[in-house]
């Protein structure tokens, strides 16, 4: 296969990272990793905490790919957010300023959230898209210095797109994997009255979304990476119910989550959000699951008849 160029991807030992690269060594690509591991056979270890890296990766790359930072789903105690924060801005304040200094300098590519309109976002039609003004809580504002924080690569027209994604599906990690074990054993349900939106997608077009972004030279500036059909908290719990032919009539109290999760649960499990992919959607982009049922079945790897 033709070498299609070299991406360098932060973060590429995460979950999205992780699909991220077997999708683009498939397509040729070659990966190299930014890491704060040492030793990696294809990449470089960083330090963005400290501001160290070694600009040299970003020599001759077609594109990077910053998928790094904090864990979100723990409790925010005050050092927790601090790394929230500070693992996301600076290390995308790093890589803008490198990559400002390169001539034609390559695209950089940021995981952003929906968070960033804020916790409870339907807005009046349910017409929250890239237009929409940012909300309140600590995620929105993590994601406006996140964003924030390529301005410098932005002020010498360098291309920057910020992937803002909703709930990835996924039974290898992230909100999936975690429900996995309790409705396998019968033991889920909805969390509180279960009526909050959820704006989810499904792993496979979160990556074609990010290949998108990656080859697609006239993206710039937010991208909605969501599916088009978000779904309320009830409906993806009887999906997945569905998904696993078991029941789901426990409700998760939404006290317990606070008790136990605190303002993490308030800005994500408890959270209302009905986002819609307008940019994707414009693009005419192709989700392969763009429902709840076909994408849970793609990710615990079930036919439709099973
Ligand atoms: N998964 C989702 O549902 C979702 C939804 C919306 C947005 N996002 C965003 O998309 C990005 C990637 O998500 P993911 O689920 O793939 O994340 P992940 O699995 O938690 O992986 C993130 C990577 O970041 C690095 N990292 C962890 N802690 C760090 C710290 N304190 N400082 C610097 N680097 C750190 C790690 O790589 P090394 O150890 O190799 O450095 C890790 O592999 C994240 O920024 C996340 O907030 C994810």
């Amino acid at each position: 296969m033709n070498n299609r160029g070299t991406i360098v991807v932060s973060g590429a030992s995460g979950l999205i990272g992780s699909a991220l690269r077997s999708s683009l060594l498939s397509r040729g690509y070659i990966v190299q990793e930014l890491s704060r591991k040492s030793n990696l056979p294809n990449g470089q270890s960083w330090n963005p905490a400290s501001e160290q890296m070694n600009a040299s990766i970003l020599q001759d790359t077609t594109a990077v790919v910053h998928l790094s930072g904090e864990p979100i789903a723990q409790r925010w105690t005050y050092s927790v957010r601090q790394r929230i924060l500070e693992s996301r801005v600076k290390s995308t304040a790093l890589l803008a300023q490198k990559l400002a200094q390169i001539d034609a300098p390559p695209p950089l590519i940021v995981a952003s959230g929906i968070n960033y309109y804020g916790a409870s976002c339907t807005g009046e039609n349910g017409d929250i898209t890239e237009m929409s003004q940012s909300g309140s809580g600590f995620l929105a504002s993590v994601c406006r210095e996140w964003e924030g924080a390529a301005q410098p690569l932005i002020n010498v027209g360098g291309r920057v797109v910020f992937m803002r994604t909703g709930v990835v599906l996924s039974a290898q990690g992230g909100a999936l994997a975690k429900l996995l074990m309790p409705f396998r054993l019968g033991l889920g349900g909805p969390i509180s009255h279960g009526r909050q939106h959820m704006s989810w997608i499904a792993i496979s077009d979160l990556v074609s979304a990010y290949i998108k972004a990656i080859e697609d030279v006239s993206i710039s500036g937010p991208v909605n990476a969501v599916s088009p059909n978000s779904i309320s908290n009830k409906a993806f719990t009887t999906a997945l119910a569905r998904a696993l032919s078991r029941p789901a009539i426990l409700p998760l109290p939404a006290f317990v989550l606070r008790l136990v999760f605190g303002c993490m649960a308030e800005e994500t499990l408890l959270a209302d959000m009905k986002v819609i992919p307008q940019r994707l959607l414009d693009m005419q982009f192709e989700w392969q699951t763009p429902d709840i049922h076909s994408a849970l079945l793609s990710c615990l790897n079930k036919k439709s008849n099973e």
